[in-house]
């Protein structure tokens, strides 16, 4: 039996800023902003809402939908470069607020890519049989470390949480390829200091080129082809960086996710919202292969070919 995905949940904040909002803070305008990005609006959490809270929304979900209890987690892995704080990790507050008592737990810090870090690492518990039901998060507060008078990140990130159940599927189902990677020599493109600084265009050079290799990576991986595919769920950052994705599989453009619209770019969380966004528009249906693919700050890349269903 493979390594799968049985449950899925998200949880965004209500607060909607768009593009018109921005042109009030920073010099910017709605057409260079949807233009060069894709984005229109993105969601901003509350002051008293904090990244475990977002982890929790989502997390009920995840659990209720793959038809399992809290206790039932044999591990938490919260992928998040805005924890509540350095420690106790989100994973550790999470684990209390679910009442998951059998579960370890810890956070992942890969950037962007974090949620493809996570779920690559609950696999091998999966399918090496140590572990049952491995609850993996993305999870961000971007707003919290956005610079607010840089128009260069500020129109980029929003807020928001996505939790997928990582469990036992049938034979033939499941993760059946995947990639990490890391180039620590690309670190000062991305970082955090006090806020977000941010080479636009380097990253944006390495994503276009990162993105294509690893989705045709882990299909060769898979002994597949980019006609095997049925559906490419990238990172959502920027819509011509997508855009560049899903031409390199040669998929029509009804065949990608695209949320980046509704809620920019939120890091770790863009992924699994996206899954979720997805399944309920019924895009994603059992035995499709799908392409998951991720970059971020590090840098780091990660990318899974899945069959989905249970
Ligand atoms: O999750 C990973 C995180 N990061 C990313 O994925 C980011 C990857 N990079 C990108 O998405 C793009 O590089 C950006 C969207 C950040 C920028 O787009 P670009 O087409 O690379 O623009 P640019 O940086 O080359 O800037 C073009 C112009 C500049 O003006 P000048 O120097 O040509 O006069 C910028 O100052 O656009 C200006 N600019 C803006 N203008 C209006 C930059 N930000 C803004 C803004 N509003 N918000």
């Amino acid at each position: 039996m493979g390594a799968g995905i049985i449950g899925i949940g998200r949880y965004l904040p209500e607060k909607i800023l768009t593009n018109a909002d921005l042109e009030k803070i920073v010099d910017t305008s709605d057409e260079w902003i949807r233009t060069r990005t894709g984005i229109e609006e993105r969601r901003i959490a509350a002051d008293d809402v904090n990244t475990s809270d977002m982890a929790y929304g989502a997390a009920k979900k995840a659990i209720e939908n793959a038809g399992i209890s809290a206790t039932d987690l044999d591990m938490i892995l919260v992928a998040t470069v805005t924890p509540d704080r350095p420690f106790p990790t989100v994973a550790c507050m999470l684990q209390e607020k679910l009442g998951a008592v059998n579960a370890a737990a810890m956070d992942i810090s890969a950037a962007c890519a974090g949620f493809m870090y996570g779920i690559v690492t609950a696999k091998q518990f999966i399918e090496s049989g140590v572990y049952k039901n491995v609850l993996v998060i993305g999870v961000e507060k971007l707003s919290k470390i956005t610079d607010w008078d840089d128009r260069n990140t500020a129109v980029l990130f929003g807020d928001g949480a996505g939790a997928v159940v990582v469990g036992n599927v049938s034979e033939g189902r499941g993760i059946l390829s995947f990639e990490l990677g890391a180039d620590g020599t690309g670190g000062k493109h991305l970082y955090q200091d006090e806020f977000i600084i941010m080479n636009g265009r380097e990253v944006f050079k390495f994503a276009v080129r990162q993105m294509g290799e690893s989705c045709l990576n882990v299909l060769d991986k898979a002994g597949l082809t980019k006609e095997d595919v049925d559906f490419l769920i990238p990172h959502q950052a920027n819509i011509r960086i997508m855009e560049a994705a899903r031409q390199r599989l040669e998929l029509p453009p009804e065949k990608m996710s695209k949320t980046v619209n509704k809620y920019g770019n939120t890091s770790a969380a863009s992924i699994p919202i996206s899954i979720v966004e997805e399944l309920e528009a019924g895009k994603i249906k059992d035995d499709d292969l799908i392409v998951m693919v991720g970059f971020g700050g590090g840098l780091t890349w990660g990318a899974i070919a899945i069959r989905w269903g249970r």
